[in-house]
């Protein structure tokens, strides 16, 4: 894995001309946006770069994009993988370890997700302050390699509390409506049914998704601190459950994106 690992990155800091990100930052389904706001120095497309999985759903452009944001370096996957896709759980987590060793001190990630918390609406933010995860599978396992992390790595604070807190303090400042609370992953890719919504609110969920905890968990596996933002682009609670589409979610979240965006960027450029 270390071998891999390592390969990937000379490759990637020949071409970036050894650029030191600072931030990693994962964007969800149709979030892209916050690319707008990079002066990108280099893109790299993921099927270019040796070892990288290619992303192949709608709403995904697949390239690791490198500049800077609220003036600090940074490394921006625009699309990234699920297990869905077929990838293995290894592969969909395999370009956080990338940018670990490429130098980031922290991972911002973004998805898109149901709600199931009463309170929330479609458009609404929420930042995650745990998660659960339902995927009958898990990056680490497998061999461990302790030059990468421990066999058995703590999740007592998968998403740093510091982090969330400064968010709440810009979003109250913003005027943002900003909900915390704990995300259930999924494999997809069906959406759930009415059931199983009720289900994952009764155990403990506010959003539901098909991404972030395998990357996160091999952030926390390496001891990099994580920050999470989930757009609500459709609801699992009970009389207000829609037929929904791939579509309506990419809208949905295109609509979010903005004010997403800017908590990253202020948190970046301020606290990173
Ligand atoms: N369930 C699972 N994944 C999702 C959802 C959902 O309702 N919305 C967007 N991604």
């Amino acid at each position: 894995m270390l071998t891999q690992i390592q390969e990937t990155v000379n490759y990637i800091s020949e071409k970036t001309s050894l650029f030191q990100p600072n931030a990693g930052i994962i964007l969800g389904t149709g979030l892209g946006g916050l690319v707008r706001e990079i002066e990108a120095q280099f893109v790299l497309p993921y099927e270019e770069i040796p070892n990288f999985p290619v992303s192949t759903v709608e709403g995904h452009s697949g390239k690791l994009i490198f500049g800077k944001i609220g003036g600090r370096n940074v490394v921006v996957m625009q699309g990234r993988f699920h297990y869905y896709e077929g990838y293995s759980m290894q592969q969909v987590a395999f370009p956080v370890r990338v940018m670990k060793y490429l130098g980031i001190q922290f991972l911002f990630v973004s998805n898109a997700s149901g709600g199931m918390n009463p309170a929330f609406e479609i458009g609404d933010l929420m930042v995650l302050n745990d998660h659960i995860s339902l995927l009958p599978d898990n990056p680490l396992i497998g061999k461990n390699d302790k030059e990468i992390g421990p066999r058995f790595p703590d999740m007592s604070e998968p998403y740093d509390r510091e982090m969330i807190k400064k968010a709440h303090v810009y979003a109250q400042k913003e005027g943002f409506k900003l909900h915390e609370g704990v995300y259930i992953s999924v494999t997809g890719p069906c959406f759930e049914t009415p059931a199983e919504y009720r289900y994952m609110r009764i155990i403990g969920g506010d959003a539901v998704g098909m991404s972030t905890v395998p990357e996160v968990i091999c952030a926390r596996h390496m001891g990099v601190p994580c920050f999470a933002i989930s757009v609500i682009t459709d609801l699992g609670i009970d009389g207000k459950i829609q037929e929904t589409t791939h579509e309506d979610v990419i809208k949905a979240a295109s609509k979010a994106e903005v004010k997403m965006t800017s908590i990253f960027k202020h948190l970046i450029s301020e606290h990173i």
